[in-house]
């Protein structure tokens, strides 16, 4: 906030939202609230003045011996502030009133519009109610700015408590992933291994999976976004499983692909190996001063290369790039930051260019094949889908594989499932 000469921010956590008549969704706070308070409560907001009287303000529930007795506890705003530290905190009560009141006089107010009507509203109305006492002698901000824009950008780079969190994550779901290949056989269900490795997040203390999970057998792991999870696992499948799990707010994301009854197939195999062999030289290109980009170019390369040799495409590496021919066969990217959210909060861009990687961003590598039938494909292939990602730490020497414990060797995932 300091660029603009100080102002006023409102960050307001996530509303409880309603899954049908009177059941809630599983509440999960706002990712910026939960990032600048750790407060886990819903109806909440936190105010943060800057300038020569800096100060955070938190508005929440009061207590209410009644309601907790149903719902379970609330901190309210005394218990709040010698928890967590805020220097003031009000009943959510007297917000608007006090909103109106803090703002007077301050250069700027910052705030994400656009996510939520209902807040757009409330803000402009207390905008409203400052201009409305300008004979009264009081200013109303002129600049209204976007908290998001700057969070986003701090929430790019992880503090060692943030790493911390984030290796507890990629561990849960390492296990998680070790669990559902030593449980899956030819017979089985996708929601049965799916039960496994969710038993594992939760079983470790992970709240929740960090976006829904995909098991997806056979020429379901063709379908990039397969949530269905229930289909029967056929002897000489593949099975494709992306998940991860979020701990104290932050995510992993571990897709890993194996086959259901411990062997892979020749041709299995060599799609295996490629996307192996892309994602090694991805992860080769992480380090600080490479841009965002480098993993996701160093993969095509040896996927580009992988496809000719086995003459899924012709032509020469650097046409196929060109012409983006490889894309029939991996058509997203080989990564995202990865953090509070599962796709986080960063700029990927600076200016023109990709961003520079610097120690401190997490990201995600996880190039892919996909496979579908077609005349010109030959049939050794049809229905094969392979995807492997890690999650990783940009370091001064390069990165930290966090999720290093999941098994992505062929002879180790076969060693694995043959226990
Ligand atoms: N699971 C979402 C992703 O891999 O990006
Ligand atoms: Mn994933
Ligand atoms: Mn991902």
């Amino acid at each position: 906030m300091g660029d603009a000469g100080g102002g006023l921010a409102v960050i307001p956590t996530a509303p409880e939202r309603i899954r049908n008549r009177d059941s809630a969704f599983p509440y999960r706070a706002d990712s910026y609230f939960h990032y600048l308070t750790g407060f886990p409560e819903p109806e909440a907001v936190l105010v943060l003045i800057t300038g020569a009287h800096p100060q955070s303000i938190l508005f929440c529930r009061d207590k209410d011996i009644d309601k907790e007795i149903w719902d379970g506890f609330r901190h309210g705003p005394a218990g709040a502030c010698a928890a967590f530290g805020f220097d003031t905190a009000h009943s959510i009560k007297e917000f608007d009133a006090k909103l109106a009141e803090l703002l007077a006089d301050q250069p700027a107010l910052w705030f994400s519009l656009g996510h939520d009507n209902a807040w757009d509203t409330r803000i402009a109305s207390a905008l409203n109610a400052v201009r409305a006492q300008t004979r009264a002698g009081k200013r109303a901000p002129t600049v209204v700015r976007d908290t998001h824009a700057t969070l986003d950008e701090m929430r790019l780079f992880k503090d060692d408590h943030e790493i911390a969190l984030m290796r507890k994550a990629a561990t849960i779901a390492g296990a998680a992933h070790r669990r559902a290949m030593r449980y899956a056989t030819p017979g089985k269900f996708e929601y049965e291994i799916e039960a496994e490795f969710l038993h594992e997040f939760r079983r470790q203390g992970s709240q929740s999976p960090a976006y829904s999970p995909i098991g997806a057998g056979g020429a379901n792991a063709c379908v990039l976004h397969y949530v269905d999870n229930n289909r029967e696992l056929i002897n000489g499948d593949l099975l494709l499983i992306d998940a991860g799990c979020e701990f104290d707010g932050y995510a992993s994301d571990i897709t890993r692909t194996f086959p259901v009854n411990g062997r892979f197939s020749g041709p299995q195999a060599d799609i295996y190996d490629l996307v192996l062999d892309a994602q090694t030289a991805a992860i080769a290109a992480i380090k600080p001063g490479a841009t965002f980009l480098a993993p996701h170019t160093a993969a095509v390369r040896v996927l580009a290369q992988g496809m000719i040799d086995m003459k899924l495409l012709e032509g020469s590496v650097d046409s196929v790039i060109e012409t983006e021919t490889y894309k029939r066969f991996y058509m997203h990217r080989t990564g995202h930051w990865l953090g509070l959210d599962v796709h986080d909060a960063g700029e990927y861009r600076a200016g023109e260019k990709w961003r520079t990687l610097v120690p401190g961003m997490a990201l995600t590598v996880e190039p892919g094949c996909y496979i579908r039938p077609g005349d010109d494909v030959r049939e050794v292939f049809w229905n094969i889908g392979v995807r492997i990602e890690d999650d990783v730490l940009v370091t001064a020497e390069g990165c930290d594989i966090l999720t290093i414990d999941t098994p992505k060797k062929i002879s180790d995932i076969e060693a694995l499932m043959a226990r």
